[in-house]
Order: structure tokens, then sequence, then C-alpha cells
């Protein structure tokens, strides 16, 4: 917080409106968003000073909002000009398979929450919903290549992961692997949430995708909260 205070102070002497804009906001997100969450200001603050490509963001199990609304929140206050996809079945968790059965952290059913009331919930916490647009279905139905031109995103600037599943993280690195480029965020709600099996959940999709896809690296840049990770895509 004094650090934000000091770079704020610094950025007003200079007379570099922007940057104090900016370090004014990352010292205030304490105040707005929830602590798992405050890794978005290191992640909003890598897409404001690194002038990368302009993107959008785009959310894989969105639930009630809470990642959304937040990542909403901070990225409007910067300025960052995205538009913010929300893809869910709005059913809760899909059917599982074998893979993900064995574990007994999460069941079919668990984190419905229908569009309307998502987009209620946005409505109450001032989303605009111009800039929200809801993409509704299980993953492997909903993500096809029609899919992918019937949308007008050109990039991810930042792809939120929170489908706890293999089953339901395949199909999302699929859909993605045309809208990441270097510099896109790739970040994993639940990268450890089996504890680290490498045959499970969201990280065993992971390693499987990258082994398809040999042009594409991920570097690590942060971990946060208990189970997430946060990856800057490299593409060659
Ligand atoms: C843990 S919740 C997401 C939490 C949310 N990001 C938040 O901030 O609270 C997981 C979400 O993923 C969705 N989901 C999981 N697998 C899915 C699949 N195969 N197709 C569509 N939605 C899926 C669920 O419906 C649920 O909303």
């Amino acid at each position: 917080m004094l650090s934000r205070l000091i770079w704020t102070l610094k950025a007003l002497v200079r007379r570099d409106w922007k940057t104090a804009r900016e370090a004014m906001i990352s010292g205030m997100a304490p105040l707005f968003l929830h602590n798992k969450y405050l890794v978005l200001d290191d992640i909003t603050n890598g897409l404001f000073s690194w002038k990368l490509p302009a993107g959008d963001y785009l959310e894989f199990g969105v639930y009630r909002g809470r990642s959304f609304i937040s990542a909403y929140k901070l990225t409007t206050a910067k300025n960052l000009n995205m538009h913010y996809y929300a893809f869910d079945s709005f059913e809760g968790l899909p059917d599982f398979q074998d893979l993900d059965k064995v574990y007994e952290n999460f069941e079919s059913g668990q984190y419905a929450c229908s569009q309307d009331e998502f987009s209620n919930i946005l409505a109450d916490a001032g989303v605009d919903q111009k800039q929200v647009t809801l993409v509704p279905g299980f993953f492997d139905v909903s993500l096809t290549s029609d899919t992918v031109k019937a949308l007008p995103i050109k990039r991810a600037a930042i792809a939120w992961v929170d489908c706890d599943l293999y089953l339901s993280t395949v199909p999302v690195l699929e859909y993605l692997t045309p809208l990441l480029t270097t510099g896109s965020f790739l970040v994993f709600d639940d990268w450890y949430s089996f504890g680290g099996d490498p045959k499970a959940g969201e990280l065993a999709a992971t390693n499987d995708w990258l082994e398809k896809n040999p042009d594409i690296s991920l570097l690590e840049y942060r971990k946060f909260g208990v189970s997430g990770m946060v990856f800057l895509v490299q593409r060659t």
C-alpha cells in the first residue's frame, strides 16, 4: 500500500497523470478486490505497462461471477478497453468421466447458476451488460470452431480457466489455441486442486495440450490463492 502511495506521488511530481492514475487504482485494489483476486492487479499492471496488443477477457467457468466481476472492475478502472466473455453451462459441472471421477472434491451439477441469475448478479455489481457476452452450454458442445468464427474475438488478453475438471479443460484449451499469442495471460484457478497429480484436472489437460502444440510454451508468472496459477503464453 505504502509503495503504491510513493509510486503515485512520484508520478504526480513528474506530471505523469496516466501512471499516477494507474498507481492510485492499484493502491486501492485491496479495498475492492477479494484477496484471492489481487493477482489481477499484477496482471492488469502488466497489460498496462507492456503495451501488448489489445485483447479481450475470456472466462471459462463463471458460476456467480466473483472472479469475472473482479476482472471487470480492475480492467475497466484501468481503461484496458476489453470485451468480456462468460463461458459456462449455467447448469454447473457436467457428468464426470473416469479421470475426474476418482476424486471427491467435486460433483456433477455443483456450482449451478442460471444465466438470469448471473446477469442479475452482474447488474447488481454495476457491470455494463453491453460489454459482456454470455456463451451458454457445456464446453464440449459450445466451444466448436464455429463458435470461434461467430464471436468477434481476435486475441485473448486474459483467459481465466476455472472449470475444475480435466474433461472440461480439454475443449477450453483447444478453443483457446488460435486466440492465444505471446503475452496472453493464461490463468488456472484450479492448477493444484488435485494435489499436483499430473493425471488430473486442469494440470493434466494442459500437459496434454502442450504436447499437441509444440509451438506453445507457458512461462510461470504468479501463484495465487490455494490452487491458482498464472502463466504468460509464449508462441514461436
Ligand atoms: C468453480 S466454478 C467457477 C467459479 C467462478 N470463476 C467464481 O469466480 O466464483 C466452476 C464453473 O465451471 C462451470 N463448468 C465446469 N465444467 C464445465 C463444462 N464442461 N461446460 C460448461 N461449464 C462448465 C460450472 O458450471 C461452474 O460455473
